[in-house]
């Protein structure tokens, strides 16, 4: 690779137009006579999709044999980062072996609504969870050389409309929620590259958004690498490069590198913006040496990895003592469900892996459970179809009314859920849930494992299982994962990385999606996930952070302290505690930690994710766990200020098993961000103007007072400004008597210098 300056420099505005518009459907261009290589792009987040024939964004042709991971919803319920960065790692080896060179993923988008589409392919509801999950996958490819795709940038929720839709949201539900683990990775990982989405945003195309591609994600998040489109969401080529959108993919060839150079020709595009897109493809494909250096990589050890990851991410939800099993010699285990011999375990689209190969469940179990048990087998219900098969069901009655033990397998077969359409309700198919209530009556224990990508209703048929586990969809490995974690060879350790509501109508975004006339209104706010069922005490079927374990665990020993002030962005509250395995079996623990102000002066919710730990227990040992806070875990985001504010108050600090079964608390006092001023202009309120030292001072002396020295006009009447108080000032001045004027309010704001020309969202 030649030197990226000099290399620039002799490129024809020709070759940097084809340079930002890559050269089919996965590689960029190459500059044979500059020495100029291309480079090879391949999804995805749960394991590589290397597409070699014919390419498509929709998963329908086939790609190379690579490992399936678990999808996101798996791995972030794992809550463990260092888990995720393996994973990270081993896909990066098999795009090394494949010769790719970026891997595009991970997916942070917000899971805003359970019917989104593509919930199975992003990691949570809550920004810290979801940053921390992308900072952990992004870095572990990265360490092998091989970059990755932060994606879909930004408030990308939803699949219908997707191309088009615009998420309508306020700054402050922007910044906190939607932006927040895009920032959180941007800053700490440094992806190769961001991936914009298709939608878009408050009615510009993210494609074309500057505010989002450039002053958010440069200016402010300090972000040096390269965007790049998802597959098609360009509009306007030159729009989107003047925006900071700098590889097109797949190009548009017919038109995008002719209307780049027709406008660099016309003046009408700088020839430095398009240098300086042209400059970070040149950057990416010199940092990428994986065409270059093939290295072989060990499929039987990523199968492994694939294998603890989704025992990891499963979440044991419910135990009525019937786990792990124990069945004594002799015993017989009716196995029913289709998905044991067939099994659900990725997602549709372009996440779609062709995997080197799939476990099924009945052969796993079966091989663990060992000769001295019966494990007999009946699907019990199609997968086709939500129509009860009755001899399916009356076979699968026969097998368990004869058994120690009900394994039933339940979950949403392939057609419900996909990339490119959402759900409209979150119910398991009809067939399944009736078997369940008639197996019910056949008498043994009935343990239910659950395999599906967006969370399913789960209150309506809860009572009927003894046992529930959740294995989202599992990956390659999946089956045996599920096997080990019912029999014991392996300890339960995940936990709820979204909430699962008692009915799809209780949840946050219900009334507002997925919108209607090319809008979707976030109406909901900040109050995303458990934030909402906290800030309106709703009930849940199980809260977001919940898990059990097959040991139990003790808290104690909490410690807080502080030191630092938040304006002096030193602030630091240290928080610890103790954590004990009291059982008899080894096993992990979250410990997780949650802030909340009290009696907030402006709407907060009640606690927020800020920090957690997995700790990993013999029976009787304990682990001191430390958290530290800083500034940004106690603040909010400021649209009029247009910064991050710490309010003053009291703060709670907690620490818990889930967002609803906290163990440790304890309030703080944070002196909060003092002297912040909130730009004033003819559009501040008189409130406003009053409320600020500089601003009133101007004010008075500009309306002046009477011999008496009292002040003329409205300012000297107390309960006039209570009545008026929140005009903006320019609206006073066509009022008799209030001793405002155009003039004068013009120069008022003139001697404040008052604020112009910011861009704003
Ligand atoms: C998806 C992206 C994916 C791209 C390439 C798009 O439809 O939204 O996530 O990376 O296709 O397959």
């Amino acid at each position: 690779m030649p030197d990226l300056t000099e290399a620039l420099g002799r490129l024809t505005v020709q070759e940097k137009a084809a340079l930002c518009s890559g050269a089919d459907f996965w590689h960029t261009v190459a500059i044979p006579r500059l020495g100029i290589g291309w480079i090879m792009v391949a999804d995805g987040p749960h394991g590589l999709r290397v597409q070699l024939n014919a390419a498509d964004h929709s998963g329908s042709h086939t790609s190379l044999p690579a490992t399936c991971f678990p999808t996101a919803a798996a791995l972030a319920s794992s809550w463990n980062p260092d888990l995720i960065n393996r994973v990270g790692a081993a896909i990066a080896e098999e795009a090394q072996a494949q010769g790719v060179a970026v891997v595009l993923g991970p997916g942070v988008n917000i899971k805003r609504s359970l019917l989104c589409g593509r919930n199975f392919e992003y990691f949570s509801e809550d920004p810290y969870l979801a940053g921390t999950a992308a900072t952990a996958f992004v870095t572990g490819v990265q360490s092998r050389g091989v970059g990755t795709s932060l994606k879909h940038f930004a408030v990308n929720n939803q699949e219908t409309d997707r191309m088009r839709v615009s998420a309508q949201v306020h700054e402050r539900a922007l910044r906190e929620i939607y932006l927040a683990a895009f920032e959180q990775c941007v800053k700490q990982a440094e992806p190769w590259t961001v991936m914009c989405s298709y939608n878009r945003v408050n009615g510009t195309p993210a494609s074309q958004h500057h505010w989002l591609l450039t002053r958010v994600l440069r200016d402010e998040w300090g972000f040096d690498g390269l965007v790049v489109s998802d597959w098609g969401a360009v509009r306007d080529r030159v729009a989107a490069l003047a925006a900071g959108l700098d590889l097109e993919m797949p190009p548009d060839l017919e038109r995008s590198p002719a209307a780049i150079v027709a406008a660099v020709e016309s003046g009408r595009l700088d020839e430095a913006v398009l240098d300086r897109a042209a400059a970070r493809i040149l950057d990416l494909v010199g940092r990428a040496d994986a065409p270059r250096r093939r290295k072989p990589c060990d499929y039987e050890a990523n199968h492994d990895l694939a294998r603890q990851a989704a025992a990891e991410g499963a979440v044991l939800l419910k135990n009525s003592s019937v786990l792990p099993l124990a069945p004594a010699p002799g015993a017989t285990l009716a196995l029913i469900g289709a998905f044991a011999r067939k099994p659900r375990y990725q997602g549709a689209g372009s996440s779609r892996v062709n995997p080197t190969r799939v476990e099924n469940f009945l052969d796993e179990f079966t091989a663990r459970a060992g000769d001295a048990v019966t494990v007999r087998f009946e699907p019990g219900f199609p997968l086709t179809s939500a129509e009860v098969d009755e001899d399916a069901a009356d076979q699968a009655m026969s097998v368990a009314a004869g058994a120690d033990y009900v394994i039933l397998l339940l979950g949403l077969p392939g057609r419900a859920e996909s990339e490119g359409f959402d759900r409209d309700h979150i119910d398991l198919p009809r067939n399944q849930v009736s078997l369940l209530r008639r197996l019910r009556t056949a008498g043994p224990p009935i343990i239910v494992v659950l395999s599906n990508g967006g969370v399913v209703d789960v209150a309506s048929w809860d009572a009927d299982a003894d046992a529930i586990l959740e294995c989202w969809l599992g990956g390659q490995a999946g089956a045996s994962a599920a096997a080990q974690l019912l029999l014991g060879q392996a300890e339960p350790a995940g936990r709820l990385a979204e909430t699962i509501p008692r009915r799809l109508a209780d949840s946050p975004a219900f009334l507002n999606f997925p919108g209607q006339d090319g809008e979707v209104h976030y109406g909901e706010g900040i109050f995303v996930g458990y934030r909402y069922y906290d800030a309106r005490s709703i009930e849940v079927a199980y809260p977001f952070g919940f898990g059990l374990s097959y040991t139990t665990f003790s808290y104690g020993e909490f410690v807080l302290g502080s030191s630092g002030s938040a304006d002096a962005g030193d602030l630091e509250v240290r928080v610890c505690c103790r954590v004990t395995n009291t059982g008899k079996r080894r096993g992990s623990e979250v410990v997780q930690l949650y802030v909340g102000q009290q009696d907030p002066a402006i709407e907060r919710p009640v606690r927020e994710l800020r920090g957690f730990a997995k700790v990993d227990l013999a029976p009787g040992a304990a682990e001191m766990v430390w958290f530290k806070l800083g500034n940004r875990d106690f603040s909010s985001w400021s649209t009029a200020s247009s910064r991050w504010l710490v309010p003053p108050g009291r703060y709670q600090i907690a620490l818990g098993a889930s967002s609803r079964d906290l163990k440790l608390a304890a309030t703080i006092e944070i002196a909060g961000t003092t002297g912040v001023r909130r730009p004033l202009s003819d559009a501040s309120t008189l409130e406003e103007w009053l409320d600020d030292p500089d601003g009133r001072e101007v004010l008075l002396r500009a309306v002046g007072s009477g011999s008496d020295g009292q002040s003329n006009g409205i300012v000297a009447d107390a309960s006039r400004i209570r009545v008026v108080g929140n005009f903006p000032i320019r609206a006073l001045a066509i009022f008799p008597g209030t001793g405002f004027s155009h003039e004068l309010i013009d120069a008022v704001c003139a001697e404040l210098g008052a604020r112009t020309g910011t861009e704003r969202l």
